[in-house]
């Protein structure tokens, strides 16, 4: 299958297999012309609930509860889903982005679709089924902004994966302290995952800006008016996990002062 064919089928999916379709051996031989989507197609029952503004997560005391983990993973299910759809976005709005950026956007795209997969097989253990819930528009607020690949891996790669570094650890001990291990495990898989979603944005970022400007500084000038840094951590920052990923140590430095 032609990777744009793929990324458009995702974008235009109302189901959600088609969502999380394995496109088996891909050639990316005619990216066309960059299309662009305000929005993407949503199976029924997963369109965007009304209020954009996400409703809090159960917090860390009360995660003795299943109901409650299974809501964080639930949202965190629906996270992994815009992501599906932001990088098939990247893959049919910058078609003339280098061909190796697209394979590693398309890598990544796959690790999204699986993330999505192992969080619906750990909520519906847990008794919730994906939809049962509001999913929120989020992402796709940001994508009228998504004008180059940098401004794609600045917002995607290395503001909301980046974010992920310190929130996944953050459930994960949390899930864990509570006894769970198999969703504290599921958090462990997808940081491992994240870290590398970071280094392909950070790996890119240095390819794409200008040879003398700072990281962080077109890192800074390539997000949304929507977002500050500080988007890009949680409430603890795990250093570790940002050296794993090659995020330079003056990057870690601004970003903690941030
Ligand atoms: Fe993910
Ligand atoms: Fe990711």
């Amino acid at each position: 299958m032609e990777l744009r064919d793929w990324a458009l089928r995702i974008l235009s999916a109302d189901t959600l297999e088609e969502k999380l379709l394995d496109p088996g051996d891909l050639t990316d031989e005619n990216p066309g012309p960059p299309v662009h989507f305000n929005e993407p197609i949503r199976p029924v029952g997963m369109g965007f609930h009304k209020r954009s503004k996400e409703q809090k997560l159960p917090p860390f005391q009360l995660h003795g509860s299943g109901e409650n983990r299974a809501i964080c993973l639930h949202r965190f299910a629906g996270h992994e889903l815009l992501a599906v759809e932001i990088m098939a976005y990247a893959l049919v709005a910058f078609p003339d982005a280098p061909k190796a950026f697209r394979k590693g956007v398309v890598h990544t795209l796959k690790e999204e679709q699986s993330h999505v997969k192992l969080y619906i097989k750990r909520m519906e253990e847990l008794g919730l089924r994906f939809g049962d819930l509001p999913l929120y528009r989020h992402f796709w607020n940001h994508v009228p902004h998504l004008t180059s690949p940098i401004r794609y891996v600045s917002v995607m790669s290395l503001t909301f994966e980046m974010a992920n570094l310190d929130f996944a650890p953050l459930y994960g001990k949390s899930f864990s302290h509570f006894g769970d291990t198999e969703s504290a495990a599921l958090m462990g898989k997808i940081l491992e995952d994240e870290i590398r979603h970071v280094s392909f944005g950070y790996r890119w970022l240095l390819r794409f800006k200008n040879e003398t400007e700072k990281p962080w500084d077109a890192w800074v000038s390539s997000l949304t008016p929507l977002l500050n840094p500080k988007r890009a951590k949680g409430f603890i920052l795990y250093e570790e996990h940002r050296k794993m990923a090659g995020v330079d140590d003056m990057w870690i430095q601004q970003l903690k002062n941030s």
